[in-house]
């Protein structure tokens, strides 16, 4: 009965989302729009009673084929906001009432960042996608920790850590310390870390990539031991050897999966059907979604599931969702999917995967994870 009144309302809410709301917000620049939603959110997330009406509007029921224990972390639903939503972790209050699962905030910087000069987010509205160009614009790691000293979060954050966007960053000392810096002012804050090595929008592009260098991030990283997971996100443009040597330094430092993955750099993809696609920056949604299923199968198959592979990339539903289980994703984090279907999709992929995964006879979310891999 409760089921079949969120589902009612969920579908009152895209109906009006997608025909009314979207079309309206669409008319905008892509970062003002972004900018207010960060404002509302925080508005939001302000009061109980605010939290309250969004968790009404919004939430759904816990359901316990759903319910994940990841490296210790309780994971409730396996749908989180992924990194670049909440730049400066100040949602981290009303996400949980949108239905999330888990949050990922940053990614977050040693020091503070402007980003790129304006314009440097777009839509592609016919390809399902964005072309983001932020440049890693973030408030950096003093003063976002500070904001969340002693803060205890309703479900699992992860801490998005990436170098700065600037100059003084390009040679690998310098970038290793940015890294280092960033990665110390979260380590009693959050519940995962997550070491971004694939932002395709920075000052001399994405170093860390190459095996040498990882190896001698991750050495530095291991100074300072965390029992928290760390990830490792990855770009869906990397190569077969490149995946290969990022698997053995992984193999060789504490880190406990990927997050496949990021934004594409790539223009020539044939899901990219828009006439005009701005030249800088990575893109998103469904331009990067077969990108990241193609990056989650290979590198479960690589190393026979004993990853934790959380998938990210154009996941616009529950049967986009599932399919990234299947191939052996435990968890997925979206963007681009809540911004082209509304904040209701999170509860409608809930209430969608559950039944997805009992019609095919399955207890727990756990079952079918990589069951397409053989
Ligand atoms: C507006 C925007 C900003 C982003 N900023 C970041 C970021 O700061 N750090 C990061 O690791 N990924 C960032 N990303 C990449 C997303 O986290 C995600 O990997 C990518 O968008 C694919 O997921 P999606 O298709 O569900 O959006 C950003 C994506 C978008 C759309």
């Amino acid at each position: 009965m409760l089921k079949s009144l969120i589902k009612i309302r969920n579908s009152i809410f895209g109906f009006f989302y997608r025909n009314v709301f979207k079309k309206i917000f669409f008319l905008f620049d892509a970062e003002n729009v972004h900018d207010f939603f960060t404002v509302t959110g925080k508005i939001l997330g302000s009061n109980f009673i605010t939290r309250g009406l969004t968790c009404f509007f919004f939430n759904n029921p816990d359901q316990k084929i759903l319910n994940q224990k990841i490296h210790g972390i309780h994971f409730k639903n396996p749908f989180g906001l992924s990194a670049g939503f909440d730049k400066n972790a100040e949602l981290t209050k009303i996400i949980p009432e949108v239905g999330f699962g888990f949050e990922e905030i940053g990614s977050i910087t040693g020091e503070y960042c402007t980003g790129n000069a304006k314009p440097r987010l777009w839509r592609l509205i016919k390809s399902q996608a964005l072309v983001v160009y932020y440049g890693l614009k973030n408030d950096g790691c003093e003063k976002i920790s500070a904001r969340l000293k002693d803060r205890k979060f309703k479900i699992p954050i992860g801490v998005n850590v990436a170098k700065t966007n600037c100059k003084n960053t390009t040679t690998t000392e310098e970038g290793i310390a940015d890294y280092v810096k960033a990665y110390r002012h979260f380590l009693h804050i959050g519940d995962y870390f997550t070491i971004n090595i694939s932002c395709p929008n920075t000052f001399g592009g994405e170093p860390f990539h190459d095996g040498e260098k990882l190896d001698k991030l991750f050495t530095a990283l291991g100074k300072y031991p965390t029992k928290k997971p760390i990830f490792i996100k990855i770009s869906p443009d990397l190569s077969d050897s490149q995946i290969d040597d990022i698997i053995k330094i992984s193999k060789k430092h504490h880190v406990s999966g990927f997050i496949c993955t990021n934004l594409t750099k790539k223009r020539e993809n044939l899901k990219i059907v828009d006439e005009k696609v701005p030249t800088n920056g990575g893109i998103s949604g469904k331009a990067v979604e077969d990108l990241a299923n193609k990056m989650i199968a290979n590198i479960y198959k690589k190393t026979k599931g004993k990853f934790t592979i959380i998938g990210c990339g154009g996941v616009f539903s529950a049967a986009d969702a599932y399919k990234k289980i299947r191939l052996g994703a435990s968890l997925i984090e979206l963007i681009t999917g809540m911004i082209f279907q509304g904040p209701q999709l999170i509860s409608e992929m809930n209430l969608e995967l559950a039944e997805l995964l009992k019609k095919d006879g399955f207890k727990n979310i756990q079952e079918a994870i990589g069951i397409d891999i053989n």
